[in-house]
C-alpha cells in the first residue's frame, strides 16, 4: 500500500517537472515567440495541466479521504478549487493571444500561481499524505 502511494506521488512530482519545464519556456519566449507558436505552447500546456490535475484529483481525493483528517474536506475542496481557477486561468489567457487582453503580466502571474500551486502540493500535501501511510504501516507491523 505505501509504496504504491510513494509510486503515485511521484508520478505526480515527475508531471510537475514537465509543466514547469513548457511555463518555463512559456514564459522565456512570450516577449519573442510569435503567436502560433505561444497559442501552441499554452495549448500544450493547457491539456497537460488538465490531464495532470484530473489524474491528481483521482490519486489524491481518496487518499486523503482515507485519513480521515480533521480538514480532509477543506484540503480537497481547496485543491480542486485551485484547479478550476488554474484552468479557467489558462483557458482565458489562451483565448486572449492576439486580442488587446494579451500582456506579458498575465503570462506572469499564471505561471507564477501555477508554481505556487505545485509548491504546496509538493512540500505540505504529499508529505502530509505520505507520512499519514507510512504512519500506518509502521503501526500495522
Ligand atoms: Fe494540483
Ligand atoms: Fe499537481
Amino acid at each position: 500500500m505505501e509504496h504504491n502511494i510513494k509510486d503515485r506521488l511521484s508520478l505526480l512530482v515527475q508531471q510537475h517537472k514537465e509543466l514547469r519545464a513548457i511555463s518555463k519556456k512559456i514564459d522565456n519566449t512570450k516577449e519573442t515567440a510569435s503567436p502560433i507558436k505561444i497559442r501552441e505552447l499554452l495549448f500544450t500546456l493547457l491539456n497537460l495541466a488538465k490531464d495532470h490535475m484530473k489524474q491528481e484529483e483521482e490519486i489524491l481525493v481518496p487518499l486523503l479521504e482515507g485519513m480521515y483528517h480533521p480538514n480532509e474536506q477543506e484540503i480537497a475542496g481547496f485543491i480542486l478549487k485551485e484547479h478550476q481557477q488554474l484552468q479557467s486561468e489558462l483557458a482565458s489567457l489562451l483565448a486572449s493571444v492576439q486580442t488587446p487582453e494579451w500582456d506579458n503580466d498575465t503570462v506572469e502571474s499564471l505561471i507564477s500561481h501555477q508554481l505556487e500551486h505545485m509548491f504546496k502540493e509538493e512540500y505540505f500535501l504529499f508529505p502530509l499524505i505520505q507520512h499519514f501511510y507510512s504512519g500506518l504501516r509502521s503501526k500495522a507491523q
